[in-house]
């Protein structure tokens, strides 16, 4: 069986942008194919040290799973969960893979030049952070590993060390998809970056400081909706999605459309020769609330107890799986 695989950070309450970039997709894809792949979602927590932590870690994480189940993921014995750091194979190999990467290929890492901007005094944790990436997605022989577009270099990083592995001691790393292909696994039209709504330039991101630039998902659906009603737009008046031109609209359209699970094409289409912005945001402001609504009703019904029964499993398996994979790898290095 071949293996999907994601992850995602637990320093804070996360953005609508996780959601509609991660999240979802992933909940998506694990409910269409967890009959026939394995589906890994694991919590990067060593990745969450990197930088301050909102709030307590752990209850972060509990928090971050529940998620997944409140976005509707359906649990069959195909579907894992776990935690990193109780895998401790992650950050071996994350060592062995550090000596076959080099300086050059890790330091044009975009994550890296915009969280270090070039201070001697950045961490180095943040500079290794595409490379324990990789070992989360080779120690599973993951295809698919469902991300939005900023994380897309680290696939390109993590397909090349795994070539690189292999052609010097054989197929031991399952080579993940090309990032084409992963979009198209995914069934979207291109890699998802929902943009800041102040600054649609940018991407919503949990560590801007402007409350309206983002929404979070634990705010007032009502919130949430104004923070859309006042997003900025641009002085074409027309609906059309344009990134490049328009950010602000064509963020919007995106958002309508993954909100609701439609083709961006057929949102694009149905609001093609509209002029009015305020009517645009009005029906997104709408789509948000109501899906903000459900999904804090269902995380609400989650309990605590249910998560740690998934960790458990997961966590047997994850040790297993990964524990035999590093094993090869110690073993091509005559580590065993
Ligand atoms: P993190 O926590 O920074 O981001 C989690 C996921 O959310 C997506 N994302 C967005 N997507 C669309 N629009 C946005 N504005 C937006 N903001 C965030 C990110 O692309 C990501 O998919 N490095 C990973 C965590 C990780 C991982 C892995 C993922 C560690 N190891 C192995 C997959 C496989 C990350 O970016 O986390």
């Amino acid at each position: 069986m071949q293996t999907i695989l994601t992850g995602i950070r637990s320093n804070s309450v996360l953005t609508l942008g996780n959601y509609l970039g991660a999240l979802l997709p992933m909940v998506r894809l694990a409910n269409k194919h967890s009959e026939s792949y394995n589906i890994n979602i694991f919590v990067p927590d060593l990745h969450s040290i990197i930088s301050d932590v909102d709030g307590d870690l752990r209850e972060n994480i509990i928090r971050t799973i529940k998620y997944y189940l409140a976005v509707g993921l359906k649990v069959n014995e195909n579907v894992h969960i776990y935690r990193q750091s109780y895998v401790p194979a992650h950050s071996e190999l994350c060592w062995i893979l550090n000596c076959v990467a080099t300086m050059g290929e890790t330091s044009r890492m975009i994550q890296y030049k915009e969280k270090s901007k070039g201070q001697e005094s950045c961490n180095v944790g943040i500079f290794d952070y595409p490379i324990l990436m990789a070992a989360d997605i080779l120690l599973y022989d993951a295809t698919y590993v469902p991300i939005g577009e900023d994380q897309f270099q680290h696939i390109e990083l993590t397909r090349n060390l795994a070539m690189r592995f292999n052609n010097r001691f054989g197929e031991i790393f399952t080579v993940p998809a090309k990032t084409s292909e992963q979009i198209k696994f995914m069934g979207v039209s291109d890699g998802i970056r929902i943009r800041d709504l102040l600054n649609p330039e940018k991407k919503m991101s949990k560590s801007t400081k402007a409350e309206n630039s983002k929404i979070m998902l634990d705010d007032e659906p009502a919130k949430a909706a104004k923070k859309i009603m006042s997003a900025t737009t641009d002085s074409l008046g027309k609906i059309k999605f344009d990134m490049f031109n328009q950010p602000g609209v064509s963020n919007l359209l995106q958002i309508e459309a993954l909100v609701n699970d439609a083709p961006l094409q057929d949102v694009i289409s149905v609001w093609a020769g509209e002029t009015r912005y305020g009517e645009l945001k009005k029906k997104v402001a709408e789509s948000v609330s109501g899906m903000l609504t459900d999904f804090q009703a269902k995380l609400a019904g989650i309990s605590d107890e249910q998560v740690y029964e998934l960790l458990e499993n997961g966590e047997k398996y994850s040790n297993e799986v990964a524990g035999a994979k590093l094993l090869e790898v110690q073993k091509a290095f005559h580590l065993r």
